[in-house]
Formats: structure tokens, sequence, C-alpha cells
């Protein structure tokens, strides 16, 4: 069977890394949560005093970057892979609403996209990779022999973010969630790098009203009809 890249892209919060991982899983493909990278070097921003509430060093983050190493690696009781910053665990630490809110700033600035990109098209060279993000398809492996764009409702989407942050202990507002949401959409679809767009050649599928199960169906089907 030869082996695909499957690239996943789309606004916050569409539930494309759950269709994503469990993509992966089923075809027994490596995942990677490009997310997860520009929220650890968000977090290494704020632990460093270059996010702070004075504002936001962009030339010291910059400058900072060669120090930023990150891995992701998978652990006896985790199913996921986890991402490491520096060599510590931080899968749990970036998915606060604080780093959600200076992500996207951080993910405008040429120089970080640069080194990430090309840390994930290094993931990617053996294919047999699932990615999911916001230039997956348009920028990172834009030869993709699968490529999909997902979307749904910004309400449906907040809730589904609200709910998820609810149960890990977050002390948040549902307001304050679609408030995030909205006010990253429009700067990952409005910077000037890379910003996020439906790619050549993606299959769109809005969710708003699909489940889990169908959307897996739909996307393995998908994939399997390229293998
Ligand atoms: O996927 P997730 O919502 O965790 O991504 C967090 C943020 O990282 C996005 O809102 C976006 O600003 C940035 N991002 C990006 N390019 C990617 C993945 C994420 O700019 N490929």
């Amino acid at each position: 069977m030869r082996k695909i890249t499957i690239a996943i892209d789309g606004f916050s919060s569409t539930g494309k890394s759950t269709v994503a991982k469990q993509l992966a899983d089923a075809l027994g493909y490596v995942y990677v949560d490009s997310g997860a990278m520009y929220r650890a070097v968000t977090l290494y921003a704020m632990e460093n005093g270059i996010i702070s509430e004075k504002g936001f060093d962009k030339e010291k983050l910059i400058a900072a970057l060669p120090s930023i190493h990150l891995r992701f690696e998978r652990n006896r009781d985790s199913q996921k892979a986890h991402i490491f910053l520096n060599g510590r665990d931080v899968e749990k630490d970036i998915r606060n609403l604080q780093v959600s809110d200076f992500v996207s700033p951080v993910a405008t600035i040429h120089e970080v996209r640069a080194k990430l990109v090309a840390q994930q098209q290094q993931m990617g060279l053996e294919k047999a990779v699932v990615m999911d993000g916001r230039d997956i398809g348009t920028v990172v492996f834009p030869d993709a022999e699968l490529k999909i764009f997902m979307n749904a409702s910004a309400q449906e989407r907040a809730k589904r973010r609200y709910q998820e942050l609810l149960q890990r202990g977050e002390d948040i507002t549902y307001e304050d969630v679609l408030k995030n949401l909205e006010e990253r959409d429009w700067v990952d679809s409005t910077r000037e790098d890379s910003p996020l767009r439906k790619a050549n050649g993606a299959i769109e599928i809005n969710n708003s009203e699909m489940g889990i199960k169908d959307q897996l169906n739909l996307v393995l089907q998908l994939a399997k009809d390229r293998i």
C-alpha cells in the first residue's frame, strides 16, 4: 500500500485534532498537532518575560528562537504524543486560555513560522502522516494527497471548546471562549504570512451537525480512495 500525506486545516475548535488523531490511529499513521508547536513557543515567551502585561517583545522572541527546542513523544500512558518544550512535557500547560489569547499574534511572526514549518516538513518526510493546523495544505504540504478543510459555526465551536475547558477545571465563561475563537479566526485568516485559507484541492467538511463517527468514516474513506 502506498503511504500518503494528509493535511487537515480549519478554523479554531472545528474538531480537527479529534478527527486527525482517530484517522491516524485507523491508518497506523503518525499524527502531528502543529498548533501545539505554536502554543509551546507562546508558553516559552510567557515564561521568559517576552510576553507580559506590559506587552509583547517580537524582536526578543525572534532572538530566543534558537533556544526553543520542541519534540513530540508518546509515553506509556498517553494515547496521544505529548509536546515537549526544552525537555519538559507541556501538553497540559499549552491548553489554557492565557496561551490561547497570545498564540495567534505569535503565529503571525515570519521567523516563528519558518522555524516550525521546517520542523513540520521534516516530520513528514516519510509520509504516512496526518497533520492538522492552519497552513498544512497551503504551505507545509502543498502536495499532500488528501487535504481537508474543516468548518463549523462559531457558536457551535465555542460550545464544544467551552465544555472541554470546563471539564479540565478552567474557570472561564462561554463568552470568553467565543471571543477568543473569533479573535483567533480573524488574526489567523488576515495575517500576511500563510493566512488560513482553504487549500487548492481541499475537500470542505462542515461538521456543525455531524458526529465524530460520521466525520471519521468520511475522511477514512477519502484516505482509502487515495492509498
Ligand atoms: O490548533 P490550535 O487551535 O491549537 O492552534 C493554536 C493557534 O496556533 C492558532 O489559532 C493559530 O494562530 C496557530 N497555528 C498556526 N498554524 C498552524 C497551527 C496553528 O498559525 N499550522
